[in-house]
């Protein structure tokens, strides 16, 4: 069985609706989910225990928030360590053409760097899940989508 992380950063509660949304998806193709708001992930070295790791956040100015900049550059501690796990990312942002796309672009692109892989979707949000604002239906049907896919492929994976 994969243990997946969700990990989010959330002021207001949409990006939190969405983490809860992808951990539910997690949990029904098999998985074990932890979802976590940054503050409450810990050490970063807890991350090599996961088979994935999925990171949401609202946009800030186009990227994703400083708290969650800021988990990820503390996980450097365990730089080369996370080859070959499975990542994904989602959003919410406050308009439409606010920004979504490029924020979860920039998370992935942290993963990326942690030589990490990271499934695209051809038939929905090509890059992760995103909402405007308070995530929809369709938003979060997406979300438990993402959690769905990273935990068959890290189970394929692991
Ligand atoms: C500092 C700050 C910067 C923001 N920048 C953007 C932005 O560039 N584009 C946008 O569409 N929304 C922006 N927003 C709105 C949030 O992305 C939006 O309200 C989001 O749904 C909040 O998610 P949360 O409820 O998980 O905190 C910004 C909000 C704050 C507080």
């Amino acid at each position: 069985m994969a243990k997946i992380l969700v990990a989010y950063y959330s002021k207001t509660g949409n990006t939190q609706k969405m983490a809860e949304a992808v951990g539910e998806g997690v949990k029904k193709a098999g998985g074990e989910a932890e979802v976590l708001s940054v503050e409450n992930t810990g050490d970063p070295s807890s991350l090599v225990n996961y088979d994935g790791i999925i990171l949401g956040s609202p946009t800030y100015y186009g990227i994703l928030a400083a708290p969650l900049k800021d988990f990820l550059d503390k996980s450097i501690k365990v730089h080369g360590q996370l080859e070959e796990k499975v990542g994904g990312a989602f959003d919410s942002c406050g308009i439409e053409g606010g920004g979504s796309e490029s924020t979860v672009l920039s998370i992935l692109q942290g993963l990326l760097v942690h030589g990490m892989v990271v499934p695209g979707f051809s038939m929905t949000g090509h890059y992760g899940p995103v909402a405007t604002g308070k995530p929809d239906e369709r938003a979060l049907s997406e979300c438990r989508k993402l959690g769905e896919k990273v935990n068959y492929l890290a189970d394929k994976i692991s």
